[in-house]
């Protein structure tokens, strides 16, 4: 049977630490020069309905650079547009193709395609998560701060999928996460119960940006209004306007505190363009450990071992 890639919650810790090891490995062998053909032969599906810079182009270049092919499909170009279930839809694609990498609205559009997919089926945000992207996120954390053990870890702003997959990956890694959100913007209630029933470290939700931040390690922020919320998107500015990164909140954190941004960045909203631009801004880094985690991801998917 096909493991899926759908949350983080559905993973144990060592499965988790299997990408994020694997993927650091990947890291280490490009800069050395190995390249490998472990894809060689096989074939990655992207199906996409929202739009995307880094997710798409870092799937396409791990698949490539593994010695496999793409293809990538706008899901308005498919017949889903024209109403075919997504049971056949899977059915069919899994017959062509190796893995599946879905970015769509729903979570439940990438549950149905796992239930029926019988290659792997790799959630690549919905409204509800954004698995791969954390799993990068985490990588990076490590690779900067050396371990996620004892560390100040934040998200600021909007409970979305992001925040989501954060709790998600504090509950299964065993590390402590505080988040900051305006209210009414706090992370999905029920997947919280879940991930604090099963954590070894505090999720703490507050609404005090400053206390969220004062002696952070790690400062994780994100757009104030997600994909498919662009309507929203002017009446947030003042609500979320407290929660900016500006370089007044980010000097309440340790010095060497560092700053993610899993980017599309929205300058003057979420984060300044003094701290993006800062020395304590990982942002770029975090966006290339996307394509050694999407490598990871496909190999470990495609070819088994997690
Ligand atoms: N971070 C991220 O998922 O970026 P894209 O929307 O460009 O894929
Ligand atoms: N929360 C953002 C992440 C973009 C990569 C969104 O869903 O639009």
């Amino acid at each position: 049977m096909s493991t899926h890639l759908l949350a983080l919650q559905d993973f144990t810790r060592a499965q988790l630490l299997s990408f994020i090891d694997r993927a650091l490995v990947l890291k280490e062998e490009r800069i050395s020069g190995t390249f490998h053909q472990h894809l060689a032969g096989r074939t990655l599906c992207l199906l996409f309905e929202k739009p995307s810079t880094r997710t798409r182009v870092s799937f396409e270049s791990a698949m490539y650079g593994m010695g496999g092919q793409v293809i990538f499909m706008s899901a308005k170009e498919t017949q889903l547009d024209r109403g075919e279930p997504l049971k056949d839809t899977a059915r069919v694609l899994a017959r062509y193709t190796d893995a599946l990498v879905v970015r769509t609205f729903g979570q439940e559009v990438v549950d149905e395609l796992s239930k029926y997919s019988s290659v792997p089926v790799v959630n690549a945000l919905t409204d509800l998560h954004h698995p791969c992207q954390i799993l990068s996120d985490v990588m990076t954390v490590i690779e900067k701060k050396g371990t996620l053990e004892n560390l100040k870890i934040v998200w600021l702003g909007d409970g979305n999928n992001m925040a989501n997959s954060w709790i998600q990956a504090a509950s299964v890694l065993g590390f402590s996460l505080t988040l900051a959100c305006p209210e009414g913007y706090e992370p999905d209630p029920g997947l919280l119960q879940t991930a604090r029933e099963k954590a070894q470290q505090p999720i703490t939700v507050l609404h005090d940006p400053v206390e969220a931040v004062s002696d952070a390690d790690v400062i994780n922020v994100d757009v104030w209004a997600s994909m498919g919320q662009e309507d929203e998107a002017e009446k947030r500015l003042s609500i979320f306007e407290p929660y900016q990164l500006n370089s007044d909140l980010l000097a309440r954190a340790k010095r060497d505190a560092v700053v993610l941004h899993c980017l599309p960045a929205h300058r003057g909203e979420e984060i300044t363009e003094e701290v993006l631009e800062g020395s304590q801004s990982v942002a770029f880094d975090q966006a290339e450990n996307k394509m050694h985690m999407h490598k990871a991801i496909l190999e470990l998917l495609i070819n088994g071992g997690v």
